[in-house]
């Protein structure tokens, strides 16, 4: 049966809603980014954010169906994003998803943001069979994971501090870079000569598969202090944590901006990539799958491919702009979830800002259990 799943992701600075249909595919999906409005905090403000998933998510769900055609009375089940992330902004998506759900008497699916991250890459073609090896990087998440099925995923290693793409947005603010880091220290970069400046690879001989990532952020400060010219004349008014550690106390050349920003990015591409394909060594398995946005960074593609395909395995990745959070990949993964009946038309919900993946690992996927207070 061909049925229809809307897919509602509100768990950090991105609103995405998404419809995807069985059989045929994603039917429409939809973006709203609070990057803009974040930017001038230098960071993600909790309570802004959950405001303005208020304002976004339900012209947002009209545009999706208007753009596929599809009425609401059409809508077989609704996915929303049930954690972790930020509490307020998850409450937005979870109680709009119950509500229309109870309206529509549809069941309803509470979907693990980094599920959606891990199975992101299954929309793309040609998609990736099970069991795969999965390196989620994303602003709150690294982890390497291997995965055998839906739901059945057995962590490999982790962060045991700052995520990837936390070292990216760290290191960029300390560069005098806006919100988020990953992408600007990246296009920074490009203009970067590599090799003028060496950083700590953390973890990199561990032997496991862990990794570690607030030493850079120390290593970088340390460098960009080193390699400042002269005290700011007009240093800016400190503007909470880590305004005296950014380039607003100190000026530096450009290019040695840009070479800082080579040489942090090539630091924490090095530790992934040495990582992920020790993964791959330790499981014997040859496909490896990337997620979450930091799997948009291009130098990252291009090593993972060569190094990867070096010895013979295949890298897969989510189409870029499924990349970063998005509805597609919770419309999708609840497609899954209402494909294996764990889907229910309990609408009292709660929401779990902190949430292991591994929860709902190695059985049956657990559907959510209710509780009177979110
Ligand atoms: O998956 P995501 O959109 O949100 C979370 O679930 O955290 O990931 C956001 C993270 C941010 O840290 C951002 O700086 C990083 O992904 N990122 C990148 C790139 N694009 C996004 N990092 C490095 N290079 C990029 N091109
Ligand atoms: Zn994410």
């Amino acid at each position: 049966m061909s049925l229809i799943t809307l897919g509602i992701e509100s768990s950090c600075d991105e609103t995405g809603i998404a419809l995807y249909q069985t059989g045929r595919g994603l039917l429409a999906h939809a973006l709203y980014t609070q990057v803009a409005m974040h930017n001038e905090y230098g960071g993600v403000v909790p309570e802004l954010a959950s405001r303005d998933h208020v304002r976004r998510v339900i012209p947002l769900v009209r545009q999706v169906m208007r753009d596929a055609d599809v009425p609401l009375a059409r809508i077989n089940a609704i996915a929303y994003t049930q954690g972790p992330g930020l509490g307020g902004a998850l409450l937005v998506g979870a109680s709009v998803a119950n509500a229309l759900a109870y309206t529509l008497d549809i069941p309803v699916i509470g979907i693990h943001h980094l599920e959606g991250h891990l199975l992101s890459p299954l929309l793309s073609d040609p998609a990736p069979e099970f069991p795969f090896v999965a390196l989620l990087v994303s602003g709150g998440h690294t982890q390497l994971m291997r995965v055998d099925g839906i739901g059945q995923y057995t962590l490999l290693g982790e962060t045991l501090d700052d995520a990837a793409g936390e070292a990216f947005d760290k290191s960029a603010k300390l560069l005098g870079l806006g919100y988020p880091g990953g992408p600007a220290l990246a296009k920074l970069a490009t203009s970067g000569r590599t090799g003028q400046f060496k950083l700590p690879r953390p973890m990199l001989h561990s032997g496991d598969l862990d990794f570690s990532f607030s030493g850079l952020k120390t290593a970088v400060l340390a460098l960009v202090k080193q390699q400042a010219c002269f005290p700011h004349p007009n240093p800016l008014p400190q503007a909470g944590e880590g305004a005296n550690e950014s380039l607003r106390e100190f000026q530096i050349f450009e290019q040695t901006r840009a070479n800082i920003a080579c040489a942090v990015q090539e630091a924490i591409i090095d530790v992934l990539a040495f990582k992920a394909r020790a993964a791959l060594t330790q499981t014997g398995l040859r496909r490896l799958v990337v997620a979450g946005g930091v799997g948009a960074n291009q130098l990252l593609r291009s090593r993972l491919n060569e190094d990867i395909g070096k010895r013979g395995g295949t890298v897969f990745y989510p189409d870029l702009e499924f990349c970063t959070d998005n509805g597609a990949m919770i419309a999708f993964a609840g497609a899954l979830r209402l494909a294996q009946q764990q889907a229910n038309k309990d609408y009292r919900f709660n929401v779990k800002p902190r949430w292991n993946l591994t929860e709902i690992s190695g059985h049956p996927y657990t559907p959510l259990t209710p509780s009177r207070s979110p």
